[in-house]
């Protein structure tokens, strides 16, 4: 029933903002072209679609609000004018009762709220679609933040999403426009978002390995949790005072470097993602603060850990290749690697694909370095590699889309932010030191105990090969004369040398990339063909 009222207020909302103007109606069937008609009665569309859907979606509720946003930072999907409207919703949802507050608090932690803290501010620091955040005090005196969801927020999720989909389903059925911005699949990327925020108890852990992989870094400070007041209900943490980030005119009163600053978070960014493989995915101006007490070197502090991203190990190794290739405008390089890491099919047509991406990339060349957005540039690729059949992966879009926050929060603090020249030494020395020495013998090293449990099964394998090698040569040696035939075993001990000179020759290659550029991306592989090589050659 409730469901059914739903649905008449979004249809209600629909013809209010001449949504209907959005999707071709000739295709729809007969009885939902009746639905819409008395949409003409509201007039005539605004031409702005931009504006007419975020207020449609501002009517339909935090939940839809929170959508919104998420569609913005999919320039991929959305057209620009959509987009740029999307981005301003606003998720200020009016708080709920302080005591609801204290009573879910209390709840979850099994104690009263004056038993837990010496003090509890009342008036809440703020509060958003799914959950509110109170300032208190610890009774060691310690300042901290209480974050707890929203009371019945999943009940409304639930509803909301089943909506949605109900929606994408239709727009993915009937508007070919539609389908091209793969409704279903977005709704699916947020139901996972809107659920993950859900848990504080995930968030929590995040903020904590994140806290861990910064410790005693110069660039990043995350609060510390306080694991004995928190668990999946309600996080407790140290309470941060830096600057928010968008308050540009305090930054500069507190007479901040901005170069520094912006190139700060572009490192920040790159550690994040190469070096600790786990990065903040949601980072908004709100989720970002400075600490300004050193002015000329100047510090970031990020809170609301619950979307990260991690990439696998091979595509975090292919995206650093395929950002230095683009740096290069080697286009054929991007198109190599985009099949070789398996994002398009291997039946790819290379010099078409090399085309392509040229085509996309290099106009955007033509523009000053400190226009060109890395981030756009990685956007007109996928959108460009969808047309080969590439299916991103989540991780791939998460990653295009923090990097485009970066990119925007670097160049509001420093417009003539040059984020090649930034980021591009950065990636050479990953790639540099991913096949130093050093690294390579933590892998042999992270690699051996597996090695060494395979190691007794490799001698019978040797063993069960020669034998096949063997019989295949019964087969033959019914034409060779007689004279010839040499003793089974040694004509293939004659091979053992070649064999396992091969085995090191290309164990090597694969360890060492840069040495050889056609072989790349397999070091451990690599390692473990050396091994065998000389463990072949020692048989012998
Ligand atoms: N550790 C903290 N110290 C100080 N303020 C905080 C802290 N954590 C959150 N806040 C305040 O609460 C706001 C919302 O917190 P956040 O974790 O981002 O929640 P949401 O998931 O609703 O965005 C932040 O923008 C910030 O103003
Ligand atoms: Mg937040």
């Amino acid at each position: 029933m409730i469901r059914i009222r739903r649905l008449f207020k979004i249809i209600r909302i629909v013809y209010r903002y001449r949504l209907d103007s959005l999707i071709d109606k000739d295709k729809l069937p007969l009885i939902a072209r009746l639905l819409l008609s008395p949409a003409v009665l509201y007039g005539k569309p605004s031409d702005n679609r931009g504006e007419r859907l975020r207020k449609a979606l501002e009517s339909l509720g935090p939940i839809f609000v929170k959508f919104g946003q998420l569609l913005s930072t999919r320039p991929d999907l959305v057209p620009a004018d959509i987009c740029a409207e999307l981005a301003q919703l606003q998720d200020n949802v009016p708080p709920f009762k302080s005591a609801k507050f204290r009573q879910i608090v209390e709840q979850a932690l099994d104690s009263s709220v004056d038993e837990l803290f010496l003090s509890f501010e009342t008036e809440p620091l703020a509060s958003a679609s799914v959950a509110q955040v109170h300032a208190a005090v610890l009774k060691d005196g310690s300042d901290v933040v209480v974050k707890a969801v929203r009371p019945n927020i999943e009940k409304v999720i639930g509803k909301d999403i089943a909506l949605l989909y109900t929606l994408a389903r239709l727009l993915a059925k009937y508007s070919q426009d539609g389908r091209r911005l793969r409704p279903v699949e977005v709704i699916a990327d947020y139901e996972q978002v809107i659920y993950d925020e859900l848990n504080l108890q995930a968030e929590g852990a995040n903020a904590s390995l994140l806290r861990h992989n910064f410790e005693g870094s110069q660039l990043l400070y995350v609060p510390k949790i306080d694991w004995a007041y928190s668990n999946e209900k309600v996080l407790v943490m140290e309470r941060i005072y830096g600057t928010p980030v968008t308050n540009i005119d305090d930054l500069k009163a507190a007479g901040v470097n901005f170069k520094t600053l912006a190139e700060r978070g572009v490192e920040i960014f790159f550690t994040q993602v190469f070096e600790h493989n786990f990065f903040h995915a949601d980072m908004h101006p709100g989720n970002i603060f400075v600490n300004a007490s050193n002015p000329e070197k100047p510090s970031y502090i990020a809170i609301d850990c619950a979307i990260m991203g991690s990439l696998s190990k091979d595509d975090q190794y292919y995206m650093a290749r395929n950002l230095i290739a683009i740096f290069k405008r080697d286009y054929r390089q991007v198109a190599e690697l985009h099949i070789r890491s398996g994002w398009v099919p291997e039946s790819t047509p290379v010099n078409e694909f090399t085309s392509a991406i040229r085509a996309v990339c290099e106009p955007i060349f033509q523009r000053p370095l400190n226009e060109i957005s890395l981030g756009h540039m990685l956007i007109s690729l996928f959108t460009t590699a969808r047309r080969f059949d590439m299916e991103v992966q989540p991780s791939l879009v998460l990653l295009q889309k923090t990097l485009l926050n970066i990119e925007g929060l670097g160049r509001q603090l420093y417009p003539q932010l040059d984020l090649w020249t930034t980021a591009q030494p950065f990636l050479d020395k990953w790639l540099k030191d991913r096949y130093s020495p050093k690294s390579l013998f933590k892998q042999f090293k992270r690699y051996a105990p597996d090695w060494m449990e395979q190691l007794p099964e490799i001698p019978p394998l040797i063993y069960q090969a020669l034998q096949s090698m063997q019989s295949n040569e019964k087969s033959v040696k019914a034409v060779v004369p007689a004279a010839q035939a040499k003793s089974k075993l040694s004509f293939t001990r004659k091979w053992f040398p070649w064999v396992g000179g091969a085995a090191i020759g290309s164990g090597l290659c694969l360890a060492f990339p840069q040495s050889a550029n056609t072989l790349s991306q397999l070091p451990e592989t690599g390692i473990i063909l050396v091994a065998i090589g000389l463990f072949i050659l020692l048989l012998r």
